[in-house]
């Protein structure tokens, strides 16, 4: 299929967005949520498909196994508001689904997400990620994956992920967006990857808690090793290859999977930049990301 040209970011209700994730709006914010909906929110790069990945085996790894071997991820959990040329939309996956529960991925800012997500009181976990690896993995992805807008170069993509110039918004409005929902949502379990980095059982312990789920410690075990970096790169249903508009021999989706490599790409100055942004816009000290584990 040809490629289709980079869109171009313009504000949609007060966040810059493009056309392959807005295209489909109204169906996207009429969509019909059900009450075991499971909702995965993340700001773009910050470990979506693990967790997505991690739910898939949890929920599905015994029960569906042939899907777990046929079908990419990115179709077994749809992405709500994807609309983009030669790919099914979104929403259209996710009213397909015939499995329960069904399980969403949105990278929407808190008050952009359908209302009856809200309204049925469905599970929602979100993912957060440090800033700084954020930008450097956005930034890569941008390279290889032809429905952003072109990234240019490092020091450039930098100003604009701090001016919040990137679609989805500032990254610091929507990590904090999220984490205030949960006073008044309890039915949302926030994640930091760079605690699943650190202790990913007892990140899985939580999650399970939060999902009433009871895995067996064999069934844990599975999970934990197909969750690796390494298995999920190497599984071709989890690490993107065929999927559309992504030319991974630019820069491969399961790129690094650390926590801090930043380092390799930020300088001192930008670092020191970043470091005093962060600390104007984070002001709540309850939220506290982590940039090395
Ligand atoms: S997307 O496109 O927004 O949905 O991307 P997302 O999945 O949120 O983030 C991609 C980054 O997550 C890393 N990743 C992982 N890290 C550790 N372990 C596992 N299993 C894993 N799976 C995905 C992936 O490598 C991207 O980060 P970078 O820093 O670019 O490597």
């Amino acid at each position: 299929m040809e490629t289709p040209p980079r869109p171009e970011l313009f504000d949609f209700h007060g966040i810059p967005m493009t056309k392959y994730f807005t295209d489909n709006w109204d169906n996207v914010t009429n969509f019909e949520a059900k009450a075991d909906d499971i909702v995965i929110a993340t700001y773009p790069k910050s470990g979506t498909t693990w967790v997505c990945y991690l739910l898939d085996r949890l929920y599905f790894g015994k029960t569906h196994p042939e899907e777990e071997t046929s079908l990419p991820l990115y179709i077994r959990v749809p992405f709500l508001e994807l609309c983009i040329p030669g790919h099914p939309k979104g929403k259209d996956l996710a009213d397909q689904l015939t499995i329960t529960p069904r399980l969403i991925k949105t990278h929407l800012p808190v008050q952009l997400v359908p209302d009856t997500f809200w309204e049925r009181n469905c599970r929602v976990i979100y993912v957060a990620r440090n800033p700084k690896d954020v930008a450097v993995s956005h930034f890569h992805f941008c390279r290889m994956n032809s429905i952003h807008p072109a990234p240019g170069n490092w020091e450039g993509f930098l100003q604009r992920f701090m001016d919040g110039n990137m679609v989805y918004g500032p990254w610091h409005d929507h990590v904090i967006g999220w984490w205030e929902k949960k006073k008044t949502y309890p039915n949302l379990h926030y994640i930091f990857y760079e605690d699943l980095t650190e202790n990913l059982a007892e990140e899985i312990d939580k999650l399970c808690r939060f999902l009433d789920l009871t895995p067996s410690a064999e069934e844990k075990e599975s999970i934990i090793s197909a969750v690796k970096f390494d298995s999920m790169k190497d599984n071709k249903l989890t690490n993107f290859t065929n999927a559309p508009l992504m030319n991974l021999t630019l820069s491969p989706f399961m790129r690094k999977g650390k926590v801090g490599d930043w380092k390799n790409h930020f300088t001192v100055a930008q670092s020191e930049e970043c470091d005093e942004h962060y600390k104007q816009k984070i002001r709540n000290p309850a939220l506290q990301f982590r940039t090395e584990v």
